[in-house]
C-alpha cells in the first residue's frame, strides 16, 4: 500500500471538509481510494456500490477509458491556455458538441468551473441582458423556497435552503421566492411527476403584481430539485412558469446542474418536460465530474444582444481563469463520446420503469413516509426521530456505507441517483441494501 493510502486519524485535522460533519467524520473516517464503473473501493479494501454517481455527477460511471485517455493526452499536449483574449481548438469543438445536444435554440455556451459559478454567471447574464436591451430597471431575481443553486452569493440569495443562507448576512437585495412544490399530504408515493400543485406557478403572477414586471430580470428554478431532497414539478407547473415568464418578458433560467446530461432519461430536463428556458445552467455531468467544469447555455437572442458596440471592446465583463480549461474540455469531450457510444443520455428512459418499481417496493418498510422518483432519481423520505431531525437518515447513510452502498441524505430524505450505466441487477442490489438498512436502524 502506498504512503498516500496510509491515512490515520491523526493526519486529518488540516483539511476543513466541505458540507461535512467534520468531527464525526474524523473520528470514523470513510475513505475511498479507487473506483471503477459502478463501484468505489474503500481504504480497507471493500467494494461500495455507487448509488449517487458521486455527487450526482459521475453519470458515465467511474474511470471510464475514453475520459482517462483524453485527459492524459491533453495534459501532455496543451496544459493551459489563457481564457481571456486567447483560445485553443478544443474549447470551440466542445461548445459546438454541446450545442448539438442542447435543446433547440440554445446556441451558445459560456464555460465555468462548477454549478455555483454557472448559476452566478446566469444571474449576471440575465441582469446585464436587460441592461444592454435598454431595460436596466429589470434587476430583481426570483428563486424558490427549498431551491438549491450552489453556494456563491447569487446562488444562496435565490436559493431557498435556510441553513445555507442564515449564516451569511443579508445576501443579494431585490430577490423574492416562490413557494416550493412539495405537497406530501396530496402527492405522497406518487410515481413520477405528481398530479397536484401546478397552480403554485400562479404565485409567480402574484410576485410580478407586487414588484411589477418591469423590475424583474429572471426566474430561476431547478426543473427537478435534487439537493433539497428530490422535489418534483407537479404536472403542468413548468409549462405555466414558462407562459408567465414569456408574457412578462422575464427570462426563465433552468438550473440543470443535476438534471442535465441524461439524469431523467433525456439529455436535459428541458427536453424531458418539453419546456425550453432562456438560459440553462449545467456542470457535474458535463465532464462526468472528473475535472471541474460548468457550462451555461444561452439562447441566440440573449448572446446576440451583447454583440454590439466597437468590435475591440469586451462585450461581457465576466469569466474565470479556468473557463474552458483545456484538460477540462478534454474530459468533457471524452465524456460526450462515452455518452454517445453507450446511449447514456437516453438510457434512463428504458430503465426508469424498473427503477420506479424497485424504489416503490420500499413502501411499507420501517420509517418510510414517502417515495418519489423520476428518470434515474429516487427519494425515500423517512419520518424524523422526534427532537433529532436528520439523525435517522444520517444513520442510514453510515449503515449503508458499512454494508457496501453509497447513498446520499439531506434532512431525513435518502436521495439516490446512480451512474446511468447501472444494470437491473445492481438496481436490485442497491434497493436491497436500503431495505436492510431501514430494517436495522432505530
Ligand atoms: C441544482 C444545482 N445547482 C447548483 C449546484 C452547485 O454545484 P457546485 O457544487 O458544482 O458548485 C448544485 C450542486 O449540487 C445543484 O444541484
Amino acid at each position: 500500500m502506498s504512503n498516500r493510502l496510509k491515512v490515520t486519524p491523526n493526519d486529518l485535522s488540516a483539511f476543513w471538509m466541505p458540507f461535512t460533519a467534520n468531527r464525526q467524520f474524523k473520528q470514523a473516517p470513510r475513505m475511498f481510494v479507487s473506483a471503477k464503473d459502478m463501484h468505489y473501493t474503500t481504504s480497507d479494501g471493500r467494494k461500495v456500490l455507487d448509488g449517487t454517481a458521486g455527487l450526482w455527477c459521475v453519470n458515465a460511471g467511474h474511470c471510464r477509458p475514453k475520459i482517462t485517455e483524453a485527459i492524459q493526452h491533453q495534459a501532455a499536449e496543451l496544459d493551459y491556455a489563457p481564457a481571456f483574449q486567447m483560445g485553443h481548438p478544443i474549447v470551440f469543438e466542445l461548445a459546438n458538441r454541446l450545442v448539438d445536444i442542447a435543446p433547440k435554440g440554445m446556441d451558445h455556451v459560456f464555460f465555468t468551473n462548477s454549478g455555483s459559478e454557472s448559476v452566478d454567471t446566469a444571474l449576471k447574464m440575465a441582469i446585464a441582458y436587460h441592461r444592454v436591451k435598454g431595460e436596466g430597471a429589470r434587476t430583481r431575481l426570483i428563486g424558490r423556497e427549498r431551491g438549491y443553486h450552489g453556494v456563491n452569493f447569487g446562488g444562496i440569495s435565490v436559493g431557498g435552503i435556510v441553513s445555507n443562507r442564515k449564516m451569511f448576512g443579508t445576501l443579494l437585495g431585490g430577490v423574492d421566492h416562490m413557494p416550493h412544490t412539495h405537497l406530501p399530504e396530496k402527492n405522497a408515493f406518487s410515481k413520477g411527476v405528481p398530479e397536484y400543485g401546478a397552480e403554485l406557478a400562479n404565485e409567480l403572477e402574484r410576485i410580478v403584481t407586487l414588484h411589477d414586471a418591469s423590475t424583474i430580470a429572471a426566474v430561476i428554478v431547478e426543473p427537478v430539485a435534487g439537493s433539497t431532497g428530490v422535489i418534483l414539478p407537479p404536472k403542468g407547473y413548468l409549462q405555466k412558469l414558462r407562459e408567465i415568464c414569456t408574457k412578462h418578458g422575464i427570462l426563465l433560467i433552468f438550473d440543470e446542474v443535476i438534471t442535465g446530461f441524461g439524469r431523467l432519461g433525456a439529455p436535459f430536463a428541458a427536453d424531458y418536460f418539453g419546456v425550453t428556458p432562456d438560459i440553462m445552467t449545467t456542470a457535474k455531468g458535463v465532464s462526468n465530474g472528473v475535472i471541474p467544469m460548468g457550462a451555461v447555455f444561452v439562447k441566440k437572442e440573449i448572446h446576440d444582444a451583447f454583440m454590439t458596440g466597437p468590435e475591440h471592446m469586451i462585450e461581457f465583463f465576466h469569466g474565470y481563469t479556468y473557463s474552458g480549461n483545456p484538460i477540462a474540455c478534454a474530459a468533457a469531450l471524452g465524456t460526450l463520446d462515452t455518452y454517445k457510444e453507450e446511449g447514456l443520455l437516453t438510457r434512463g428512459e428504458e430503465l426508469a420503469p424498473y427503477w420506479e418499481d424497485a424504489l416503490h417496493s420500499l413502501k411499507g418498510e420501517p420509517h418510510v413516509i414517502d417515495i418519489r422518483n423520476i428518470g434515474l432519481i429516487g427519494a425515500i423520505e423517512l419520518a424524523p426521530i422526534p427532537g433529532s431531525p436528520t439523525k435517522r437518515a444520517f444513520s442510514a447513510f453510515v449503515k449503508a456505507f458499512e454494508r457496501g452502498a453509497l447513498i446520499r441524505t439531506t434532512g431525513d430524505i435518502i436521495a439516490l441517483s446512480p451512474p446511468l450505466i447501472i444494470t437491473k441487477g445492481q438496481i436490485n442490489e442497491l434497493i436491497d441494501h436500503v431495505r436492510d438498512v431501514l430494517r436495522s436502524i432505530d
